[in-house]
């Protein structure tokens, strides 16, 4: 049996919220304690590819990686770095930048709901962004990468520029990785409307339970969660056209480990104002001791930039010689 070789990322650009924990943090856990070799990355040159602010950057860093331990990833099992730390990752962009399409990148749709209206004003680094992307999975030879489902367009363009360096040099040099869109939560929907993704950037802080959130909090924005007239259905068919209910059951399921038709077994018939508490309490349970253990970590940041230190230099042990392998492939004096 090979061992699978994990690896993700999420960008330091502001707080981690449900989304984030559920649809892949969450899921890294699982694979780490499944003894998977994991590579944990705050990919921080990816966050910069927007406006950002550097006073806040490197606390920013800071912050996602003890999300990331808060979380249970554990810097005993699993590497935790950050991106910038290794510049393998850029230095093999590069290489990798010079096989791929432009009209690929064109199609990316985290590009187009980024630069917005107006493309000939939005910088290279975004449009370019999923070539780094790629750059930092192909570097380790990850085999599984565990993302929410945003991501997948993404992932089968890294699955692609591997496949054009292998058969342009003839070699087997890149595994092609498949993504991990795992758990019962792969795409969490904004709690003021259900046909929305819940993400960091909306406008309304309402519409997204953020890790930092105290127990307060949570209540007050479940509570204030869109949902629709009619009580909870009997089974899953009946979340169709409900969006919001969909949304706060998927939530429900993925927090407590069940299936939606558990929940739904467990609520339907029932109003929202049955409902909504138990999602509160249930919330809260779970994501208290992470904030907890994510405020405490960050008291003393000396011990979260020692564990990045040991990520850092495992991460370019790895990095370095496949860098210097790809060089090799394509004929540059070495
Ligand atoms: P980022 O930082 O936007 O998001 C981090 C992870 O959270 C997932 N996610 C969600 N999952 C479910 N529901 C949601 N509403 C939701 N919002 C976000 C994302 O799918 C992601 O898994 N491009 C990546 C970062 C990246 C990366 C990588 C990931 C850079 N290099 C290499 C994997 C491997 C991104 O923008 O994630």
């Amino acid at each position: 049996m090979t061992t699978k070789r994990i690896l993700s990322g999420m960008q330091p650009t502001s707080q981690l919220h449900l989304g984030n924990y559920l649809g892949a943090l969450k899921n890294w856990v699982t694979l780490q304690e499944e003894g998977s070799e994991c590579l944990y990355c705050v990919v921080d040159l990816h966050a910069v590819t927007v406006a950002y602010d550097a006073d806040r950057l490197a606390q920013a860093t800071r912050e996602i990686a003890a999300a990331y331990i808060a979380a249970g990833v554990d810097p005993a099992k699993s590497s935790i770095f950050v991106q910038s730390a290794v510049p393998g990752h850029s230095q093999l962009m590069w290489l990798l930048a010079t096989m791929t399409q432009m009209g690929k990148l064109e199609r990316m749709t985290q590009f187009k709901d980024k630069a917005g209206k107006d493309k000939e004003r939005a910088g290279l680094g975004l449009f370019a962004y999923p070539v780094l992307m790629a750059a930092d999975i192909l570097i380790y030879n990850a085999t599984h990468v565990p993302v929410g489902d945003d991501q997948k367009q993404h992932l089968e363009l890294s699955r692609d520029i591997a496949a054009t360096f292998n058969t342009r040099y003839g070699t087997e040099h890149f595994i092609q990785p498949d993504p991990y869109i795992m758990g019962a939560a792969t795409r969490v929907m904004s709690l003021r409307d259900g046909t929305q993704k819940m993400s960091k950037s909306a406008e309304s802080d309402m519409s997204r339970i953020n890790l930092i959130d105290d127990a307060d909090m949570i209540a007050k924005k479940i509570r204030k969660a869109k949902t629709d007239p009619a009580s909870l259905p009997e089974t899953t068919a009946g979340l169709e056209g409900r969006p919001e209910a969909a949304n706060l059951v998927t939530i429900y399921a993925a927090l407590s480990g069940q299936s939606k038709d558990a929940v739904l077994q467990a609520f339907g018939g029932k109003e929202f104002s049955v409902f909504k508490p138990a999602l509160v309490d249930l919330a809260v349970a779970h994501l208290a001791p992470i904030t907890a253990r994510m405020n405490d970590l960050l008291g003393d940041v000396s011990e979260i930039d020692n564990i990045l230190r040991r990520g850092a230099d495992k991460a370019n042990e790895m990095a370095a010689p496949m860098v210097d392998e790809t060089y090799k492939i394509m004929g540059f004096w070495r």
